[in-house]
């Protein structure tokens, strides 16, 4: 009996008194926890020398094999009052041979903040869209842009309806130099960047001022009563007399204006001139 004992190692489970597998080691063994309740064990380990000496291990393990277990409303020492709606969701247990993923999804609706942001960005993304959209010149100067909008070219001068490259010519540069503040319908941004459409200096049946404004800029004046802090930035560097005559002319025969219109040689008197302002 006592060689039998020496040299030996016995596994017990718990509080068992018989050992669940006894073995010389070393050892390997397999512990089959889909035996086990889930819930915390313990797996005890002693061994005996040629002495007679025990070696005792103990070690805490906890099993689980059943599904988890979801809750919701309900928390660790929790301090309750009255009734408590508790919402409780088990999914995937170990021996589930078959998983199935929507179980795991505890029900649960879509908070109200995920819906704003939804609409915000899709309010955005729309607003962006119309901004953006620039109508390609050879259809906003076409009969049924202008059918559909009123905002065609059939206010155009005869000499732009002539010469319809010219016009293509402001509108681009409008849209490249100017759109960016005072937007590609010339509405501008109210309070930011004023409207081209309707406005005096625009409209005006001299011309000087107009030039003036786009090539040498414009800044601290009030139009119409509004104040507008950002500043119109000077083209005289970038523009060439042609290139801002274009522009202007756009401007006059946009958006419902119907003013004179100017040619090259009446920018480059002013440019010569200077800023009489
Ligand atoms: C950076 C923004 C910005 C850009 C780009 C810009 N402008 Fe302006 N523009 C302004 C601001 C701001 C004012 C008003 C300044 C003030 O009130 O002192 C203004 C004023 C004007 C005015 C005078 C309106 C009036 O009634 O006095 C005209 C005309 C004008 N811009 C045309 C243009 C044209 C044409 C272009 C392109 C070549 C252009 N702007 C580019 C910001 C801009």
């Amino acid at each position: 009996m006592a060689e039998n004992n020496s040299n030996l190692i016995h596994v017990y489970l718990d509080d068992e008194d018989e050992p669940i597998v006894s073995y010389r080691p070393p050892v390997r063994f397999e512990l089959d926890t889909t035996q086990l309740e889930d819930g915390h064990h313990t797996l005890k380990v002693v061994a005996t020398d040629a002495t007679g000496h025990k070696g005792v291990r103990s070690i805490p393990f906890e099993v689980r094999n059943g599904p988890g277990i979801d809750v919701e409303g309900l928390q660790d020492n929790d301090m309750l009052e009255g009734k408590v709606p508790i919402l409780l969701n088990a999914y995937g247990g170990a021996k589930e041979p078959f998983w199935e993923p929507s179980r795991a999804e505890t029900p649960a609706p879509v908070p109200t903040w995920a819906w704003v942001l939804l609409l915000v960005v899709v309010a955005w993304s729309a607003f962006y869209i119309a901004q953006q959209w620039n109508v390609p010149d050879e259809y906003a100067s076409s009969p049924t842009y202008s059918l559909f909008t009123g905002k065609g070219n059939n206010t155009q001068s005869a000499e732009q309806a002539s010469s319809g490259s010219k016009a293509n010519i402001g509108a681009t540069l409008y849209r490249t130099s100017c759109a960016s503040c005072h937007q590609g319908n010339g509405e501008g941004v109210p309070g930011a960047f004023p409207p081209l459409s309707d406005d005096s200096v625009v409209t005006a049946e001299d011309p000087t001022r107009h030039i003036e404004i786009i090539l040498f800029g414009m800044q601290g004046k009030a139009i119409d009563g509004v104040e507008y802090s950002a500043a119109m930035p000077p083209f005289s560097q970038q523009l060439s007399d042609k290139e801002v005559a274009a522009i202007i002319n756009h401007e006059r025969t946009s958006w419902g204006n119907n003013a004179p219109t100017v040619t090259a040689e009446q920018v480059q008197k002013v440019r010569v001139k200077g800023n009489s302002d």
